[in-house]
């Protein structure tokens, strides 16, 4: 029996072989250099400035230097919301955002630092940017909001609420984790901070991923990390230009070259065409589920409003042992639990018990799909 990985809002299981094969090439033919530390650290400082180029077509934006590489979503969101908030503020984020942002959100708030309010939104996690005006405070500095649901797939209207909290001088941050390289999604206009992970839609490789950012928010964000960049080492605070500002320390060199090589693929294949064919692929599924007895479908059952991201549970059945079975029995990889996001989970009604989530990606076949539903039939029937 093969595997069927349905598993791609968590991680994309593997780089394309094409760019596996470049990324071997590079490993194989150059000195492990360092960018801007030596002369011959010029090759590394290229490989950046190549995906910093493939990002800014990726998002329709011009300005390469404000894209900045971190190890990952966690880092970027970090980076951005101490580096905004910890000298004091307050910020609305939406009613489903992952860990990655609750986290740190709750350690400003906890150190006295930030304090925070969430929207709130319907069980299959709708929000109405109308709410939003009521959630505004004098001290309110920025407002973030992830672009979809990692449990529920539901699309939010961030571009509704970013105009909104905008038109009040507040700055905009975006979670694209869930939506970067697989939904049409553009820079500029008004957002100010853009999170991508190198390893969900981008097909990076894992520990690699970072941000864009908007002028404004480039001058405003203090550097929260800080350290050697290679660049104005006489003095002692950290560079004011970019990218130095937000990239102390040794980069990951192989990590950035997949997100150049991986973003290069995914701009000839075309964003429009991978959101075309996961959203038919999620619209099967979601109409297929709705025929399985006992079977709830959580968040949106609309493919159009959604990415490619399906959390079902059976009221008195463990998700984390319909996960099992599905993999142990069918070789199918789901994923089950809260999905680092219990915000999502309490707004759907799933805490603590959580979900068992598909995901697919732009290589899922409908075939794997109905073999998925077959499978998750036969366990339903144990
Ligand atoms: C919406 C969202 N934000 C942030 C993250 C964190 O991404 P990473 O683990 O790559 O840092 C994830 C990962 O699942 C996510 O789904």
């Amino acid at each position: 029996m093969r595997q069927i990985y349905l598993n791609y809002a968590a991680t994309s299981p593997r780089t394309s072989p094409a760019v596996t094969r470049e990324l071997c090439r590079f490993l194989g033919q150059n000195l492990r250099l360092n960018a801007g530390r030596n002369f011959e650290g010029i090759e590394d400082g290229r490989v950046a400035l190549r995906a910093r180029m493939a990002i800014c077509k990726l998002f329709g934006t011009d300005f390469p230097e404000r894209v900045i590489f971190t190890s990952g979503a966690t880092a970027s969101l970090n980076m951005i919301l101490k580096g905004l908030l910890e000298k004091g503020g307050h910020i609305i984020a939406s009613g489903v955002e992952h860990n990655a942002v609750m986290r740190p959100l709750e350690q400003l708030r906890k150190k006295g630092a930030a304090d925070y309010t969430l929207m709130s939104c319907s069980p299959d996690g709708a929000h109405d940017p109308e709410s939003l005006e009521d959630l505004i405070r004098p001290n309110t500095r920025a407002i973030v909001m992830t672009h979809a649901s990692n449990v529920l797939g539901t699309v939010l209207p961030v571009g509704e609420c970013f105009a909104k909290a905008r038109r009040r001088g507040i700055f905009t941050i975006l979670d694209a984790s869930q939506t970067a390289g697989v939904y049409p999604l553009f820079f500029g206009g008004d957002t100010d901070a853009l999170v991508f992970p190198g390893h969900k839609g981008l097909r990076g490789l894992a520990g690699v991923g970072g941000f864009v950012l908007s002028e404004a928010a480039s001058e405003q964000i203090e550097p929260w990390l800080s350290g050697g960049t290679g660049s104005v080492s006489q003095y002692i605070e950290m560079p004011s230009f970019l990218p130095d500002k937000f990239e102390p320390g040794t980069m990951n060199t192989l990590g950035i070259l997949s997100i150049a090589l991986a973003v290069e693929e995914i701009l000839e294949i075309g964003v429009e065409a991978i959101r075309s064919k996961e959203m038919e692929l999620t619209s099967h599924f979601l109409e297929e589920c709705q025929k399985i007895p006992r079977l709830r479908l959580h968040g949106s059952r609309d493919a159009s409003r959604s990415v490619a991201v399906v959390s079902v549970d059976v009221p008195g059945r463990d998700a984390g042992a319909i996960a099992a079975s599905l993999f142990e029995e069918h070789e199918i990889i789901t994923r089950s639990g809260l999905h680092c996001s219990p915000r999502a989970h309490q707004a759907a009604g799933t805490f603590p018990c959580g979900t068992v989530r598909f995901s697919f990606g732009y290589e899922t076949t409908r075939e794997e799909i109905d073999t998925a539903l077959s499978a998750l039939c036969a366990v339903l029937k144990t």
